[in-house]
């Protein structure tokens, strides 16, 4: 296939800017004393991870949005916990890429530093992240519907239904579902990492989702620089200070 010359010069003049964009967030970052790091399911899609609102999210033609919610729990639990078996089993083979091991490294660079992150395969932790929030929960872990313990639990399968193994009721994953809260403790780490970075790397996500939808404006309102990195445009890319395309897995470990 041939360019016209109009082609060729919009070509170079993408990656004129991006080059610019990318030279610019790496002096941003050298200069920075606090950072915080927002991930979605774009950082995980690089390790073969299905993102939620791609082409790839579906499940027998389910969304997230119709399973991951308490009244569908409730309608039919079975379901639910087929579908979160489904998303261990794929996530049980699946191993962290270049941008959560990225990641790690700003977390050693920065004395102050804070990911949140709204995934929740446990990837960033199975790269070595430390200081992080997984503020929807994790999928390796298992809530009672009546005495409320958490435990980590890596069956996979597991035995349908779950039962808790200290009073016998039913199991549910211990995730933040659609209409349900983040943990106040969470919601006040975060509000303090957001007020007090001064640079917030949003990479892969939507941005679609509350609260975390709202992170980014919550920093730049409170003087911080906001910079996204995604595979495609969002809805919140016009307001970002500035943005960079491309996977995370090869757009991260270039910030390094
Ligand atoms: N590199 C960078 N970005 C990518 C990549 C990649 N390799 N692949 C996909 N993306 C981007 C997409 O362009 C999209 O903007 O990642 C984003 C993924 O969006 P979603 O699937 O909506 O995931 P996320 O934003 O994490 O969803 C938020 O919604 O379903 C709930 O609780 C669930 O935590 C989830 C929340």
């Amino acid at each position: 296939m041939r360019h016209s010359p109009d082609t060729v010069s919009c070509v170079a003049a993408e990656y004129m800017t991006q080059e610019t964009e990318l030279r610019l967030l790496q002096a941003k970052i050298s200069a920075a004393r606090s950072l915080a790091v927002l991930t979605g399911a774009g950082i995980s899609a690089d390790s073969g991870v299905p993102t939620f609102r791609g082409t790839d999210g579906l499940w027998r033609n389910f969304r997230a949005e119709d399973l991951a919610t308490p009244e569908a729990f409730e309608r039919d639990p079975r379901l639910v916990w087929e579908w979160y078996d489904w998303r261990r089993q794929v996530i049980a083979g699946i191993t962290p890429n270049a941008a959560h091991a990225a990641v790690v490294e700003l977390e050693r660079r920065f004395p102050e530093f804070w990911l949140i992150t709204q995934n929740v395969d446990g990837l960033h932790r199975a790269a070595g992240s430390q200081k992080l929030s997984e503020i929807h929960g994790n999928i390796w872990k298992v809530r009672c519907t009546s005495c409320e313990a958490v435990e980590e639990n890596y069956t996979v399968p597991i035995p349908m239904l779950p039962m808790c193994r200290h009073c016998g009721a039913l199991l549910r994953p211990h995730i933040v579902w659609f209409g349900e809260s983040l943990l106040p403790s969470d919601l006040t780490r975060c509000g303090e990492v957001l007020r007090s970075c001064d640079l917030l790397l949003v990479i892969g996500t939507s941005g679609v989702v509350y609260p975390a939808a709202g992170f980014a404006a919550i920093a730049k309102d409170a003087g911080a620089f906001v910079a996204e990195i995604n595979f495609d445009s969002t809805p919140q890319s016009a307001a970002m200070d500035l943005s960079l395309k491309g996977r995370a897995k090869d757009v991260v470990p270039l910030l390094l």
